[in-house]
């Protein structure tokens, strides 16, 4: 592929935003709402001050995280693929796959690799099967991708289906299980002994996965042969502001092998 023809790809695929767009206009219009209630009752200014600064708050962290911006959500993306040690022999799951640019991404990498791509989709963000489909015949990967409705909390699989297993940032957001390590647990049932597998997520946040040696203790006595962790949040890469708990400020890599 030119580099004409790739530059093309790129426009027409859509990849999505982290941060939905009705995050940035809705705060904005209850904002503005305020701004005019303010005129006939003046303490209210407040309230109007605090929505127009979340909306410019959502709005800066749209256009970090957009290819045009910052391209943050790319490079945040990459870290898992290069954490994943894999030979790209086989079959790949991607668990929570948004619009696809993790699962296309590695098909481009692993040109002999086979890819699922599941996700719930609906919910907060605009992202669908009917696009990932579409990015993947627009990346020339159509062939070796299948896209699935299903949740994390209970993957449609056998145990040990696949010989490499991702997910990015969607484990904290399944809703249908209380507890969070147990969806890295189903994400890990599905790893073929010796496979391997790269997660990342906001595993810091002690409210939800607790103390992170302890998590990385609980994992190995799960029976999984290696198990590593990475500090995405260090990474330069990410502007401070953006460090925030409700942000990206605590995601970090789990990876390993089974
Ligand atoms: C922050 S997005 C990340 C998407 C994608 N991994 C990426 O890197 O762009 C979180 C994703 O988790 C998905 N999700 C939420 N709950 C889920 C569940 N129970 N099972 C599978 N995916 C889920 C959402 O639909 C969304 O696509």
């Amino acid at each position: 592929m030119d580099e004409t023809e790739e530059n093309m790809n790129k426009k027409d695929t859509n990849y999505g935003n982290w941060v939905p767009n009705k995050y940035v206009y809705i705060p904005g219009l209850i904002g503005m709402l305020f701004v005019v209630v303010s005129y006939f009752y003046y303490p209210v200014i407040i309230l109007a001050i605090i929505f127009l600064m979340i909306t410019m708050y959502t709005s800066y962290a749209r256009a970090q995280f957009a290819p045009e911006g910052g391209d943050l959500q790319v490079k945040i993306q990459n870290l898992v693929l290069d954490e994943l040690k894999w030979d790209g022999d086989g079959k790949l799951l991607d668990i929570g796959c948004g619009n696809a640019p993790l699962t296309i991404k590695a098909l481009k990498q692993y040109p002999h690799a086979y890819a699922t791509g599941i996700d719930y989709w609906g919910g907060m963000w605009d992202f669908s099967k009917d696009v990932c489909e579409k990015n993947a015949e627009i990346e020339g990967v159509e062939n070796r991708v299948t896209f699935l409705k299903a949740s994390a909390s209970d993957l449609p699989f056998e145990d040990e289906s696949f010989d490499a297993v991702m997910s990015n940032m969607v484990f904290h957001e399944v809703k249908d299980s209380a507890d969070k390590k147990m969806v890295i647990k189903e994400a890990l049932r599905v790893v073929k002994k010796g496979g391997v597998f790269s997660f990342q997520d906001i595993f810091e946040e002690k409210r939800i996965y607790g103390n992170i040696d302890d998590l990385l203790d609980t994992i190995m006595d799960w029976g999984i042969e290696e198990v590593n962790f990475i500090h995405t949040s260090d990474y330069d890469f990410i502007p401070r502001s953006l460090k925030l708990p409700f942000m990206v400020g605590n995601i970090g890599i789990i990876h390993g092998r089974k």
